[in-house]
């Protein structure tokens, strides 16, 4: 199951590639077309993605950070002595280098997982450089579903979830409750998560973060319909087709489309779809949440919230969750 040809084997558990051609063609069959947000990160998207994290308008990131710079400490002593460190979809784990700069040799495992196996391979041998006496188990998984975790070459006193971005925003609330749950059973009784929650806020704030005034956003939408135009031979034309973000008062997220300004036919993988004016391809959801919402969410997936870090504006939150030792 491992590769031990490289200095950092890779515990390997990626999945049979999903073909984005299926994703596609489905998600523009549907009534209301939508095409997973995953799609979106591409080598190009993945790069518009990194230009979002520093506008001016998207505050997340940048809010993120100052959170974990001010109560770096406060965030070590959660995570405890001789921890396993386990971040769902490490990418560079930038923001993790702040939390591996306090725990130090006291951390008895970092294992970043994420499906992006060069992504996942060059940065643990970066990290393996900068922090030498941290032990590093790269794990290749799609971690929305079940996998197994290496076991750690020293023992834990406890295994600790990192998940930071608000990534979780992504999910429908039951389907982050779910993911919660897998997390809970992961980490097991006593085991903790630490994760960055998008709080709710003035609706306008919300919505420039995702439709910036350097169209930066939008350029990050459409990219969808490039990618679909090389790898899919579609023949979408980006002129006719505007970046369009909403807030969804009652499912409480942002959603963000692709509008259709005329009425037009596009061929997808040989197969046609018909577009009316106005028409959308729903492209993706960032849910927010008020502190409430998320510590109702946290316990009905095994999780109590036992800290909370939030900026002075309570744009953004970072949270201690702790399993208990009660069995659910
Ligand atoms: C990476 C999912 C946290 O929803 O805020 C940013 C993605 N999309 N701008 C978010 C995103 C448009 C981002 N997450």
């Amino acid at each position: 199951m491992s590769t031990s040809t490289s200095a950092h084997p890779v515990f390997d558990q990626a999945p049979a590639t999903e073909s984005f051609r299926e994703a596609v063609l489905n998600g523009l069959r549907r009534e209301q077309k939508q095409i997973p947000s995953k799609f979106l990160y591409d080598e190009r998207g993945s790069k518009l993605f990194d230009k979002i994290c520093e506008l001016d308008e998207y505050y997340p990131t940048r809010t993120e950070l100052a959170i974990m710079r001010e109560h770096g400490a406060a965030l070590a002593e959660a995570v405890g002595p001789e921890a396993r460190l386990v971040e769902y979809g490490s990418g560079s784990s930038l923001k993790t280098r702040l939390l591996l700069e306090r725990l130090g040799n006291d951390l008895a495992a970092y294992v970043p997982v994420d499906i992006s196996k060069n992504h996942l391979l060059e940065s643990a041998e970066a990290l393996a450089e900068d922090y030498p006496s941290i032990p590093i188990q790269p794990v290749c998984a799609d971690y929305t579903t079940a996998f197994d975790l290496p076991a750690p070459p020293r023992p834990a006193r406890r295994t600790v979830g990192y998940y930071p971005g608000s990534t979780i925003g992504n999910f429908r609330r039951e389907d982050a409750r779910a993911f919660l749950a897998q997390i809970a059973d992961t980490v097991g009784s006593d085991g903790g998560l630490l994760i960055g929650v998008d709080l709710k806020k003035d609706v306008e704030v919300l919505k420039a973060a995702y439709d910036d005034a350097e169209g930066v956003t939008a350029a990050f939408n459409k990219n969808l319909l490039r990618r679909m135009n090389r790898e899919l031979d579609a023949t979408f034309d980006l002129a006719t087709f505007e970046h369009q973000v909403l807030w969804n008062e009652a499912r409480g997220c942002i959603e963000s489309h692709l509008h259709s300004t005329t009425a037009q036919s596009v061929s997808v993988a040989g197969e046609s779809f018909a577009f009316e004016k106005g028409e959308t391809i729903h492209t993706e959801d960032s849910h927010k949440y008020t502190l409430d919402e998320f510590s109702s969410l946290a316990a009905r997936a095994g999780f109590d919230v036992e800290s909370v870090w939030t900026d002075e504006q309570s744009y953004f939150s970072v949270q201690h969750c702790t399993v208990g030792n009660q069995t659910r």
